[in-house]
């Protein structure tokens, strides 16, 4: 399956109302345990990666490895910069094959400090023409992302405004927009509060799909509503990380038991990374599955493939073979 734009995704979302996740990969397994989520929930998806990411690994390795999983994915989906904070940066995403693009222009380059109305519009409205001149197509953001009554700077009045969200989409040409709507990067404290009425009065005004980032731990309703709301594109993260050292802390601590028998038996400790590895990516997998559900996404995988994707007759009979082999074997 080639990879397809996010703006084609969203736009199937758009017309079965639901909505696509967008999943965070870092390395090998989180990469794999998306892929795998989304064929056992037949959900199209988007894999973003950010450019944190770059402290950590080399871009090229990763994308290798997102783009061998896409050659044997038979699930749309799209590979997105999540959060992208220079016209260099997203340059760099867009020579290495990404389909989409997010251009943060909320934030200054070191991610903190908020840009000006003016600053967000130039660095914005730079990025859609590089970008669109090659058909890639972009998310910027408008409005400050943070928790209502919590870690929101500037309070409320920093949330998305409506008619400014308009004028923002007119000027730059966005495609996609991000807007704060009370969801914080990372866990809520205590209950979350969703602006749904402003979240509506965006949709009204505004002619793009909209984007909830933040999705950890905001309540399945208000995920549900949000989409009937406009949002189309959830981003998802910090519940991953929390499905991967859940169980790596779990297996750990039956691994220390283990070397413990072993000390006290006089046997051999054994090592193998594997072990902690495994269980992991099995966790990742469950914790994005769970999400497909809640976007109403899984299931919408065929439909679009049939509706937008042309898939070659050949692969898709094949497919249903072994969907059918499967079936048979459960
Ligand atoms: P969470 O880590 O809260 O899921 O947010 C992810 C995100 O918005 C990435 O851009």
């Amino acid at each position: 399956m080639p990879l397809v734009t996010s703006t084609e995704l969203l736009a199937a979302a758009e017309a079965g109302n639901y909505g696509v996740g967008a999943f965070n990969a870092i390395n090998m397994e989180s990469s794999q345990a998306i892929f795998e989520a989304a064929e056992k929930e037949r959900a199209p998806f988007i894999l973003q990666v950010t450019q944190t990411t770059l402290g950590y690994t080399e871009p090229e390795e990763l994308v290798a490895c997102i783009k061998a999983l896409a050659a044997k994915s038979t699930v749309p989906m799209a590979l997105h910069l999540d959060h992208g904070r220079s016209f260099q940066r997203v340059m760099q995403f867009l020579a290495m094959g990404f389909t989409s693009v997010m251009i943060d222009g909320s934030l200054q380059e070191d991610g903190k400090a908020p840009r000006s109305w003016d600053e967000n519009v130039e660095i914005t409205k730079k990025v859609v023409e590089a970008a669109h001149a090659i058909g890639v197509p972009v998310e910027g953001e408008f409005g400050m992302l943070g928790q209502i009554g919590g870690d929101l700077k500037g309070g409320e009045s920093a949330l998305t405004d409506p008619d400014m969200a308009a004028k923002f989409v007119e000027t730059t040409g966005v495609d996609i927009l991000a807007v704060g709507v009370g969801t914080t990067h990372g866990l809520f404290k205590g209950k979350p509060y969703i602006d749904h009425e402003r979240l509506k009065e965006i949709d009204a005004k505004v002619n793009v799909p909209l984007v909830m980032h933040g999705g950890t731990g905001v309540p399945d309703e208000d995920v549900q509503k949000g989409i009937t709301e406009g949002i189309r594109k959830i981003n998802f993260d910090t519940g991953i990380r929390i499905g991967f050292l859940e169980a790596v802390a779990k297996e750990i601590h039956s691994i220390e038991a283990e070397w413990a028998e072993a000390d006290a038996t006089g046997g051999i400790r054994k090592y193998d990374i594997r072990r902690v590895l495994k269980p992991a990516r099995a966790s990742m997998v469950e914790a994005i599955r769970d999400r497909m559900r809640v976007f109403m996404s899984n299931g919408k995988a065929d439909s679009f493939i049939g509706a937008s994707c042309k898939e070659d007759p050949a692969k898709a009979a094949e497919r249903a073979r072994e969907a059918e082999i499967a079936k048979v074997l459960e």
